[in-house]
């Protein structure tokens, strides 16, 4: 371990607009020495997650902007290599906040949880077993409340978090229609993800005729990953009570404001409830929920996709292709052994 090097992605500049490659540095350090209290985690696999545009800027979001010259933030898994800590032993397998670096020193608060589904691939840790996954889990479940018979619309549908709540849709016995951009993922939908009916929103000319055709009984939960033009089209279709989770707005822009029509009628009309939610909110669910996650997993009711990139040097690339809408499933960067 000693003197061996810590390679790192830090934030070179500010994104003005979408975010560019240059706005990320790779640096080489030495490895951190744990401090008192602190664990030493060799990473194994970076995550990407659509919410680094906005950790990245400097708008007021839900959590602190990345510091310039900082440690890119995101989730990563990896094992224990050295541990300060009794509650923690070297050679645990642990995900959390541990940053876009090949190791890291961190306070347990970092810490997500010690994974131990060690029948499935480690990487599961950071997307379909991850907050991926528990995002689908508790905005489907806990926010959008699906009853059998219900139509559910999921936006992004082929992504992490949408392949999975539509298929968790599916097995609460509802009618999942997926929205999602280009036929490749269209196709996935239908083939691997369950869903009845997919619309690729890149290439309708009229994403309301598209909805109205998909969805015939009108749409009782939206699971809204995007904003912007499909949820509008949503809300003229929804059902009497319907509910609508905001999980995510990656068709808007950091900043700048959309215009739309008001939903206030609409909402009014359907009696219908319209809530956002952050998983980090909820990890009082995560032990129930990943452990019905990982059963899915095994019982084969519950699929999912990841699209690997090797090398620390190509996360930026990573985020790229997830804002790109490149990405076939969730965005992960390996590192080498
Ligand atoms: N609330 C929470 O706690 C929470 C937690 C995690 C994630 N999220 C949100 O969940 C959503 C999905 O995240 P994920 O990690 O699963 O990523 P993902 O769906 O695997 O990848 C992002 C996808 O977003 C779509 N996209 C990109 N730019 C777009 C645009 N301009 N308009 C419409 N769609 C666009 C692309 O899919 P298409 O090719 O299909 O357009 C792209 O593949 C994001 O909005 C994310 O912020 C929320």
């Amino acid at each position: 371990v000693r003197n061996a090097e810590n390679r790192r992605i830090v934030l070179a500049s500010r994104p003005e607009g979408a975010p560019r490659l240059d706005n990320f540095r790779l640096e080489t350090g030495s490895i951190p020495i744990p401090g008192p209290g602190q664990v030493l985690v060799r990473n194994r696999f970076l995550g990407v997650e659509p919410a680094m545009r906005g950790w990245i800027s400097a708008a007021k979001g839900y959590s602190e902007p990345v510091p310039l010259g900082g440690v890119m933030r995101g989730f990563a898994v990896g094992e224990i290599a050295a541990s300060n800590n009794p509650d923690y032993q070297a050679g645990e397998t642990v995900t959390g906040l541990f940053g876009w670096q090949e190791w890291a020193a961190v306070d347990p608060p970092a810490i997500l949880r010690r994974v131990t589904e060690t029948d499935l691939p480690v990487s599961t840790a950071l997307g379909v077993l991850g907050v991926n996954g528990m995002t689908a889990y508790v905005g489907l479940l806990d926010i959008g409340q699906p009853k059998p018979g219900e139509t559910v619309v999921v936006s992004t549908a082929a992504g992490a978090v949408g392949s999975a709540a539509g298929q968790i849709a599916k097995i609460k016995g509802c009618r999942a229609v997926g929205v999602a951009g280009g036929p490749a993922k269209c196709h996935q939908c239908l083939t691997e993800f369950g869903y009845d009916a997919a619309i690729d929103y890149k290439a309708v000319a009229d994403i309301g005729a598209a909805l109205r055709q998909a969805c015939p009984d009108g749409i009782d939960v939206y699971f809204d990953n995007v904003g912007g033009p499909i949820l509008d089209a949503v809300l003229e279709q929804i059902n009497l009570g319907a509910r609508i989770a905001i999980c995510g707005t990656i068709s808007a822009t950091i900043g700048e404001g959309q215009l739309a029509p008001r939903p206030n009628r609409q909402l009014l009309i359907a009696r219908a409830k319209m809530q956002g939610f952050l998983v980090l909110d909820h990890f009082g669910r995560f032990p129930t929920g990943l452990a019905e996650l990982a059963q899915w997993i095994r019982e084969g009711r519950l699929t999912y996709r990841e699209d690997i990139i090797d090398g620390i040097e190509r996360a930026p690339e990573g985020l790229m292709r997830v804002l790109a809408g490149a990405n076939m499933g969730k965005q992960l960067i390996r590192l080498a052994d």
